[in-house]
């Protein structure tokens, strides 16, 4: 499996496995639409190394899909370009249908066209990277397996469910050899400054209030990013065909905790005149937003041997760090529309 096909590959998660898969010997054909989150400053590293190649195509471009799979021939496909952010997708729910839902259609009849002519050749991967979000909110108990119902709650969330259905059944029907993965929320280095870690280290520099929604007792389950760049690359090589494998970070903690632990950090890092918890300021909080998500990771575990390296505090601690040491790589995104504004309040 030498040379993989990576969309998305300009954002968070995408430029960590291109990143990483550069590192291990792939070939590594970048297919991204440069949207507002893309960033290719994350790929400075690898960008001028022999086996990487960048393309420009958008997902709800057919055709530019077919010609990428013409001109690079992948051996595989590892899916990761979405829009992403569920602020957003309250705001403006049709792009998530566009490129969430229609895109990955236009991506699996390319790839179908594709993998057929060239003979339906056995070792061909299509791995699609979706979300836990697709299995709705938890109680204080229970976590999700790959059995959990589907039971999506918001516009991002359905759109990922509805491409995850897609994969499954292009695989059911025509035989397209997939691989799926779902896995529970991501931080780490390079994370874009509207998601939740970036935006309270960053404003938490800047003296500015550290918005928490509600009372702060939503519980995600934290997977350092590049912990799960590693687990894509695994699924990707030993996953089951037609299988979906669940990824988590064993790390639950409740939003107020991490807005907290953060603070701690900053304290011992750049102390100010008072501690930075007390900038912690309660806002609204967002429409249907899900009360607990958790992973039980027991399937990629058994099955594929694999669990995460991070903990929460260590993984926290080197992404405060990297913030710190990367300045000018955040306050070129900061200035980007929309960025820093509250999204997702409108009803
Ligand atoms: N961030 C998380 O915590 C998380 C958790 C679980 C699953 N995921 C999934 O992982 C994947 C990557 O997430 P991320 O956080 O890195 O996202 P991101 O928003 O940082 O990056 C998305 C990338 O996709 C590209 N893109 C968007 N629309 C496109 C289109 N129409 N055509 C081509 N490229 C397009 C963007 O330019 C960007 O580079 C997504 O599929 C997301 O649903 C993310």
């Amino acid at each position: 499996m030498a040379r993989l096909l990576i969309t998305g590959g300009a954002g968070f998660i995408g430029s960590a496995v291109v990143r990483l898969a550069i590192a291990r010997g792939y070939e590594v054909v970048n297919l991204d639409a440069l949207t507002y989150a893309a960033c290719l400053d994350n790929l400075a590293s690898v960008a001028d190394h022999p086996r990487y190649r960048f393309v420009r195509a958008d997902l709800r471009d057919r055709a530019a899909l077919d010609a990428a799979l013409a001109t690079h021939r992948p051996d595989a496909i590892m899916h990761l370009a979405a829009e992403s952010h569920v602020d957003r997708s309250i705001d403006g729910p049709g792009a998530f249908v566009e490129t969430n839902i229609t895109g990955t259609y236009n991506l699996l009849e390319a790839t179908r066209g594709y993998w057929q002519a060239a003979g339906r050749p056995g070792g061909f991967r299509f791995h699609h990277v979706s979300t836990d979000e697709v299995y709705g909110s938890l109680g204080p108990g229970g976590r999700f397996t790959e059995t959990t119902p589907y039971d999506p709650r918001s516009p991002y969330a359905a759109s990922k469910a509805a491409s995850d259905h897609l994969v499954s059944a292009w695989h059911e029907t025509y035989g397209l050899p997939v691989v799926l993965s779902n896995c529970s929320n991501n931080y780490g280095p390079f994370q874009f400054p509207e998601k939740l870690i970036p935006v309270v280290i960053l404003n938490a520099l800047a003296g500015r209030p550290l918005p928490v929604y509600g009372a702060g007792l939503n519980v995600r389950d934290w997977l350092y990013v590049e912990d799960h760049a590693d687990a894509l690359l695994r699924v990707l090589e030993a996953g089951a065909l037609g299988r979906s494998y669940n990824i988590g970070g064993e790390n639950e903690a409740r939003n107020i905790d991490i807005v907290q632990k953060i603070c701690a950090l900053l304290d011992e890092r750049r102390p100010a005149a008072r501690p930075h918890s007390a900038l912690i300021t309660h806002v609204a909080d967002r429409p249907g937003h899900d009360r607990r998500y958790a992973i039980d990771p027991a399937r990629i575990r058994a099955e594929l041997g694999w669990r995460p390296s991070v903990t929460l505090d260590a993984g926290l601690a080197m992404t405060v760090d990297w913030y710190l040491a990367h300045e000018d790589w955040w306050r070129k995104l900061k200035a980007r529309a929309g960025v820093g504004e509250r999204l997702g309040v409108a009803v």
